[in-house]
């Protein structure tokens, strides 16, 4: 068998958002096909991204207060944290946000207008006069045009499904701002699609076994037939403001997220080249026989299947060997839901305690290499589980093990006993060879390897309930048989571990220190050979076993969907809590979210208040004189109605420094101090804790 060289992908999470379960579908069907294939030993490299740029992610950094650099960074560190925690091995997980994807971005771009596939033409698009941007449909909602319903956004209607063009939507506003958007016209960069070129190549492309049947279908629905031309030019750019690549000849235009994403997986193997000394044309250029992959789910196919492979041809790169889409996640037959607590972060699954193996088990068991959408039924979770890895595969070697140990120091047999049970297992289990696991796992329908994988479960059960080592065990004239009997079990479970390796990798690295041998590879049997040849050897010596899978505790999954309800429902409980108290006393929502940098423009100083008095013919001020360390300032104070001047002499507390100082008719106020409350007697000012001094800066 020759050597492949394999370049496989997932699809580039979004910055913005957590992992959860139904992500884990695409990322845990791809580990464990990349794993199956490094197992077979081909050079293979698995690299992802997180999918950095866009309005969403630009946004959110500004809620939050921060840099988007800085978002992005927190995110990756999450995204990296929760696909490690569930055994996802890449060989790079990397950002688009970098230098080589912006590298190979402006390089495909240039290419393809060196080619004539680049045309400019002005757009008329719904803008927010107030945040001054360009809003893309998601960020505008008002009225259906179709049923009216409110609150819509303004790709579709969620209530009567029509879909339309924000500016059909009534009543519009901007998400953003509330500001109600005016149309406005701006120049975009458009790559070709509809040129003939494009429209032939992806005529012949999408039919040359590149994608599934039902994939093929779709595209060719969305393509037409020949003669007919159904694409559309595709928008390539934003204006400014936005978080992405600036296109290198069009100042305040940006590269469309959707531009970058798919070049992030360039990026992410270039930065893996650099680092492992690889060759990246080698497997780029378009002459090339290596093999590239992209597992994504149905909603990313166009941009997969048409999009990309177009802007590859005609930049002269080579194109996906195959694309490989799944289906979408449902959790109890329903769609993921926040209210049901269903919508399940990875890092929630992995706090409860869950082991990330159930899911890894439960997801491959229901995976076929269709689009057709999974179904994580939680009883059948548990089930599965419980029935299959921990009652059958785990079961065979703690039936037998015990027994090696105790009786025989951990060794198994050898001589004329290692034939007769090599002869048995050639007799007896001729069918577990491998071929047809090989291909199973090949063609992602691991549904079929693990149906198979647990037959052969139930077979290697069966001979041990035949045989009965716990009956031999009686009668100390039958030691050999014993531990030829035992001996035969953990072989059998030595056979099955390999199988299921790409699917459990933290499981069976634990049984190949139980069973003190060499990380399992994929044998490459030759046509005929017997299963045998994959034995451990005679006389091979086991260590002690150790306990190596629980059941699932239905409990868990109980604690599981409760927190990810909590989650919600705390929000909710403060909503509720807020309306309850807004009826009885007006309280001031949290005001608009400010970053770091606009606090830190507030220059705020412990300040002792030296004199207080009382002002001529003011009725509700107090003059203060405020001594910070540096100096003394005069400030007016509207609290007269809640302290006299007594109570106020010598004691702490905060007042803004660098407030502009204002004249007022009493005299000129150079600062303020805090005080909370709604005023009247009700009227609290701060105090520092004690120990602070005048001067000393708050931050
Ligand atoms: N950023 C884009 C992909 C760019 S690839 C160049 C994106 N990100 S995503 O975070 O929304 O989704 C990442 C992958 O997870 C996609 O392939 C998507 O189909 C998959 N899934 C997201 N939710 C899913 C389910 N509920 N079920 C199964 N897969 C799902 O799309
Ligand atoms: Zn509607």
């Amino acid at each position: 068998m020759t050597t492949r060289r394999i370049l496989v992908t997932s699809a580039l999470p979004y910055a913005n958002g957590s992992i959860h379960l139904g992500h884990l579908v695409e990322y845990i069907q791809t580990d464990i096909w990349v794993r199956f294939q490094k197992m077979r030993g081909h050079e293979i490299y698995y690299v992802c991204a997180d999918d950095t740029h866009g309005t969403p992610i630009m946004l959110r950094a500004e809620k939050e207060g921060i840099t988007p650099e800085a978002l992005i960074a927190r995110v990756h560190d999450e995204h990296y944290e929760d696909f490690t925690g569930f055994h996802i091995h890449f060989d790079n997980y990397y950002s688009t946000h970098s230098d080589e994807t912006r590298h190979y971005s402006e390089d495909i771009y240039h290419k393809l207008k060196v080619a004539g596939l680049i045309r400019v033409r002005a757009i008329e698009q719904l803008y927010d006069p107030q945040k001054n941007m360009f809003l893309p449909d998601r960020f505008v909602k008002g009225e259906c045009p179709k049923c009216s319903a409110k609150d819509q956004y303004g790709d579709s209607c969620e209530v009567c499904g029509a879909a339309y063009a924000p500016t059909e939507l009534k009543n519009p506003y901007s998400a953003v701002s509330g500001a109600t958007p005016v149309k406005k016209s701006s120049e975009h960069y458009f790559f070709s699609l509809s040129d003939q070129r494009c429209v032939d190549f992806l005529r012949r492309w999408t039919r040359a076994g590149h994608l599934q049947p039902e994939a093929a279908n779709k595209m060719h629905e969305w393509l037409g037939d020949a003669g007919e031309n159904k694409l559309s030019d595709w928008d390539i750019s934003r204006d400014a403001p936005y978080f992405g690549f600036e296109i290198p000849d069009a100042p305040g235009k940006y590269f469309y997220v959707w531009l970058d994403a798919p070049i992030g997986y360039m990026g992410s193997f270039k930065h893996l080249c650099a680092r492992e000394n690889l060759d990246f044309d080698t497997y780029w250029r378009k002459d090339t026989e290596t093999e590239l992959y992209h597992f994504i789910g149905k909603d990313i196919l166009y941009f997969h299947a048409l999009f990309w492979p177009a802007m590859l041809e005609h930049s002269g790169y080579r194109t996906p060997t195959r694309i490989f889409a799944h289906g979408f996640l449902t959790v109890n037959g329903e769609k993921m839901s926040k209210s049901r607590g269903t919508f399940i972060t990875a890092a929630s699954y992995l706090k409860q305690g869950l082991n990330p193996e159930w899911l890894r088990y439960y997801y491959a068991a229901k995976l076929n290499g269709t689009m057709e959408d999974i179904d994580l039924n939680l009883d059948d979770f548990i089930v599965r589980v419980n029935s299959d890895l921990v009652g059958k595969f785990i079961n065979i070697a703690s039936r037998c093990a015990g027994f090696i140990t105790k009786r025989f120091n951990g060794k198994l047999v050898d001589g004329d006993s290692y034939q007769t049970m090599q002869q048995l297992i050639n007799e007896r289990f001729a069918n577990w060879r491998p071929g047809a696991l090989e291909k199973a796992y090949e063609d992602r329908d691991y549904s079929q390897a693990v149906r198979q994988i647990m037959k052969f479960s139930d077979e290697a059960n069966e001979i041990i309930h035949e045989l009965a080592p716990w009956e031999i065990a009686k009668n100390t004239d039958r030691n050999a048989e014993l531990q030829r009997v035992c001996s035969l079990g953990i072989q059998l479970f030595y056979l099955l571990a390999r199988y299921l390796k790409p699917i459990l990798p933290e499981t069976i690295r634990q049984v190949e220190g139980f069973l003190n041998c060499q990380p399992l590879t994929w044998p490459r049997l030759v046509e005929n050979e017997p299963v045998s040849q994959l034995l451990l050897p005679p006389g091979h010596v086991i260590n002690a076993y150790q306990h190596l899978m629980t059941r699932i505790d239905s409990k868990l999954i109980d604690a599981l969907v409760e927190a990810n309800k909590q989650n919600l429902s705390a929000d909710q409980a403060g909503a509720a809590k807020t309306n309850a108290n807004s009826q009885q006393k007006t309280i001031a929502p949290i005001a608009e979210t400010i970053s770091i940098d606009d606090f830190s423009k507030i220059d705020l100083r412990v300040a002792r208040i030296v004199n207080a008095e009382h002002v001529e013919g003011a009725n509700k001020l107090l003059k203060l004189t405020l001594d910070i360390g540096s100096g003394q300032r005069t400030v007016f104070a509207g609290i007269k109605s809640a302290y006299s001047p007594e109570q106020l002499k010598g004691r702490l507390t905060v007042m803004v420094a660098n407030l502009a100082p204002r004249k007022m008719k009493f005299g000129l106020s150079e600062g303020m101090v805090l005080a909370a409350g709604s005023g009247g007697s009700e009227l609290f000012i701060l105090s520092p804790d004690s120990g602070a001094q005048p001067g000393m800066r708050i931050k």
